[in-house]
């Protein structure tokens, strides 16, 4: 994501949220599956604060830990882990390693801010209600035997964000797919909202172009009608769009020009 790009709750964001809400209800593991782009990351970041996050447990020193934390790190009880793509092996560990940097930047927190005595539990997900691991298409079967594990020992709802489709790999293992209790699908944006998307956002989605650039209704339509609701294609196609008009001299997205980016694009959305 560009730095001026800003995140916004689509109605798939929020049926997402929905969705790992009942996961933690229930102490699920749940299963959102879509098709690359659709925002699937992005969402799962978001939902756990995971930029914010990220950086609070990158600590180096001892004397960093918590110094710039705020009241949203006690509020903190998801864990956002990308699936490695080699090496899977030390899964358990790195996810541990997680829980446990949050559980140590909350206590140095409250010792910060609030003057309490600094306390760390052993339990790494004491305080922890949700994991949610991305990209979980890399991983071996055998490697998911970890993310098992750590369900299995802990009082935790899982999410796996994967691939459509992956359903089936996973029911040959039933060990795993015996305890998955809810799928969700990912879906695209509706017409609607890319539509209003594209009228009304334009400085969220971090683009330069403005609603009185398009030439007529119909450029709006095109894009609508290429990108089928993807976020990502939405992005590249935006990012030829603006190279078209610099490389033109053009001022105003016609339809020819909205054509002439989605046939410069060098993956296949014809
Ligand atoms: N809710 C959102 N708000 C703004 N941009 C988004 C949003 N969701 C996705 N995007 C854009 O779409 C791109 C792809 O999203 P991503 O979460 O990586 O998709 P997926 O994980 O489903 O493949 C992001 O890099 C971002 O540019
Ligand atoms: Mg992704």
């Amino acid at each position: 994501m560009n730095k001026r790009q800003i995140f916004i709750e689509t109605k798939e964001y929020k049926r997402f949220a929905e969705f790992c809400g009942a996961c933690i209800k229930y102490k699920y593991i749940g299963i959102c599956y879509g098709l690359p782009g659709v925002g699937k990351t992005l969402s799962s970041r978001y939902y756990a604060n995971w930029d914010f996050i990220e950086r609070q447990i990158a600590y180096k020193t001892a004397k960093e830990i918590g110094v710039d934390a705020d009241e949203r790190i006690l509020k903190a009880r998801t864990i956002f882990y990308t699936a490695p793509a080699v090496r899977a092996t030390k899964m358990y560990s790195e996810i541990n390693l997680i829980g446990g940097k949050m559980r140590i930047v909350k206590a140095a927190y409250r010792t910060i801010a609030q003057g309490e005595e600094e306390y760390y539990s052993g339990d790494a997900f004491e305080d922890i209600d949700l994991i949610i691991v991305d990209e979980i298409d890399r991983l071996k079967l055998q490697h998911l035997e970890q993310l098992r594990d750590i369900y299995d020992r802990n009082d935790i709802a899982l999410i796996f964000i994967v691939m459509p489709g992956i359903e089936k790999r996973l029911a040959r293992y039933p060990q795993l797919f015996s305890r998955i209790g809810f799928a969700h699908e990912f879906a695209n944006l509706s017409k609607d909202e890319t539509h209003h998307i594209l009228e009304y956002k334009w400085e969220e989605l971090g683009l330069s172009i403005k609603l009185e650039d398009f030439s007529d209704y119909e450029a709006i339509t095109t894009i609508i009608k290429i990108t089928k609701g993807n976020f990502r294609l939405i992005q590249r196609l935006f990012t030829q769009i603006d190279r078209i008009l610099e490389i033109n001299n053009l001022e105003t997205i016609t339809t020819e020009v909205v054509e002439a980016a989605r046939d410069s694009l060098v993956i296949g959305i014809k």
